[in-house]
């Protein structure tokens, strides 16, 4: 493997991806992620069935596909200089002080995801574990796995779990198994695990899509409660759907959260390729990939099982409830009743886990990179000190979590925050550094021609989309969210302490790249 010396230091080298089918598989873990398995059938249920694949499929075309070649851009531009993110990336695009302090926020974004995003992967670690020691059997109702994730998560005692230990230590193996595969290096690490584990993924996807298919009729009693209605409930349009502005603002949701773009995550991967690449491809493929497993393997498997074993009235009732009560509550009692359940169980969980550790190790990965090249600490002492530092910020929200700590972290990062994040690095890139530049740098490394007409969109619609996204979502949720008009009393203390939480990730960051420019400052004053 060729590894590149940057051109501003000699002393010390960047890691380069090993290969072309390693870099996209990274970048595929990366984007597939919980979201792709617990967060995309829900909000397809909830917002349209089949006629959210509309505004979906717009919101892939118009700013999903966009906004991935414009951070892969960002990121193999940035990675030319030596920076692995977005503060050093911004920088190069626009000279402009405070182009570095914007940069700051996609670093916070991924680390402050992080720290909610690994309690939840932790979860399915320990339910995979669970599954395969049978822990759950004999819990037949959903309210049953209810209490069952409550005493785990320690808000209830009961005779499953009489304290938050078990979870702690789940956690504490999540954590540790993030950060060994980030001391380990990009390639080493991050590139070869995501080749093995992806393929697994698939694999176990694939099983799980069969037995679902094959589960038929489960109840004679209940003829209509089947499979195909099941896949006929998920993909059901429903057209009125189409003119309310909140399926429009969702589908879009979903898509950043799903492609991982607007954080800063993807910029970091993409620093890491070379300009001989063809990113338009590789961005394309990951793309692809991505939605392959999201709208086939994730739209195939809890929703149309659901459907088969609780009927109609009760999937909308659970896809109304949410994400966990899906994956968590309904998915344990249903593998309860095939022969299998505890193969089929783990396998479930696993499949989670390893869609979320992927998705995860991206996250952390733009802090290990800033501390790499701007302050060129040695990789596994970048790892410590974040895994250090994620494991002092996750113990509220381990803590707090039954007062909506984690529902209001992900609701500023993982719905908001994204959206903010591409207006800049939108505005950045395209109108500051400039349209025709930013074309050449996502074409660069290509042989053939990308169409004129997506120069248009990355230039004027994908614009235009984020800000009406952003203004809808303002008028619609944001105030109220804003002025915690649903939140009760008594857990509004919790609300701020989560705010002042993530305001604290964001300043450390913008401090952070204040140190890291003064330091440049004095290096350069030191060499004559
Ligand atoms: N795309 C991931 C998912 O679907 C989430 C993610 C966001 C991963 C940002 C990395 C960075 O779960």
């Amino acid at each position: 493997m060729a590894r590149a010396t940057s051109p501003k230091t000699k002393s010390y080298q960047r890691e380069r991806w090993a290969t072309r089918i390693g870099l996209v598989f990274a970048m595929a873990g990366n984007a597939v992620g919980l979201g792709n398995f617990l967060r995309f059938p829900v909000q397809c249920v909830q917002n349209g069935g089949g006629a959210f694949m509309i505004p979906y499929l717009v919101a892939f075309l118009l700013l999903g596909i966009p906004l991935m070649w414009i951070e892969w851009g960002i990121g193999r531009f940035g990675g030319k200089y030596g920076h692995g993110t977005t503060p050093g990336m911004f920088h190069y695009l626009w000279h402009h002080p405070l182009a570095k302090y914007l940069g700051a926020i996609g670093m916070a974004l991924p680390f402050g995801l992080i720290v909610y995003y690994i309690y939840i992967e932790s979860w399915t670690l320990a339910y995979s574990f669970f599954s395969m020691t049978g822990k759950y059997m004999g819990i037949e109702s959903r309210q049953g796995m209810a209490q069952f994730l409550s005493a785990y998560q320690g808000a209830v005692s009961n005779e499953h779990f009489s304290n938050i230990g078990t979870a702690y230590v789940f956690f504490v193996i999540t954590l540790a198994l993030n950060f060994w595969v980030l001391s380990r290096g990009l390639v080493k690490g991050i590139e070869s695990i995501a080749k093995v584990v992806l393929p697994l993924l698939f694999v176990f996807g694939l099983i799980l899509v069969i037995r679902v298919f094959t589960i038929g009729t489960p109840d004679p009693a209940y003829p209509e409660r089947n499979v195909l209605n099941g896949l006929a409930f998920i993909w059901n349009p429903d057209f009125r759907a189409l003119t309310n502005s909140r399926v429009w603002v969702a589908a879009a949701g979903q898509i950043f959260f799903t492609l991982s773009v607007g954080f800063g995550a993807i910029q970091t991967f993409a620093s890491y390729v070379s300009r001989k690449d063809d990113i338009v491809a590789s961005g394309l493929a990951t793309a692809g990939t991505n939605e392959f497993v999201e709208v086939i393997i994730g739209g195939s498997i809890a929703i149309p099982v659901a459907f088969a074993f609780f009927g109609l009235e009760a999937t909308r009732e659970i896809a109304s409830s949410g994400a966990f009560d899906l994956g968590f509550f309904s998915m344990p009692i249903i593998f309860q009743q095939m022969p299998g359940a505890q193969f089929f169980g783990m396998i479930w969980f696993l499949l989670l886990f390893i869609a979320g550790i992927t998705s995860s190790v991206a996250m952390a990965q733009p802090l290990m990179a800033f501390l790499q090249d701007e302050f060129k600490i040695q990789r596994t002492t970048a790892a410590m000190l974040v895994g250090g530092l994620a494991f002092f910020l996750m113990q509220p929200v381990i803590f707090f979590l039954p007062y909506g700590f984690l529902d209001e972290m992900d609701f500023w990062i993982g719905t908001v925050g994204l959206v903010v994040f591409a207006i800049i690095e939108v505005v950045i890139f395209i109108w500051i550094f400039g349209a025709d530049k930013a074309w050449r740098e996502i074409c660069a490394g290509r042989d053939f021609q990308l169409p004129r007409i997506f120069y248009y969109i990355i230039k004027y619609v994908t614009p235009v989309y984020l800000f009406l996204l952003l203004g809808f979502w303002l008028v619609q949720d944001g105030v109220d969210v804003l002025l915690m008009r649903n939140v009760q009393e008594a857990n509004r203390v919790y609300i701020w302490f989560a705010r002042f939480l993530m305001a604290g990730i964001l300043l450390l960051m913008i401090f952070l790249v204040r140190l890291a420019w003064q330091r440049k400052h004095m290096i350069r004053q030191q060499v004559p």
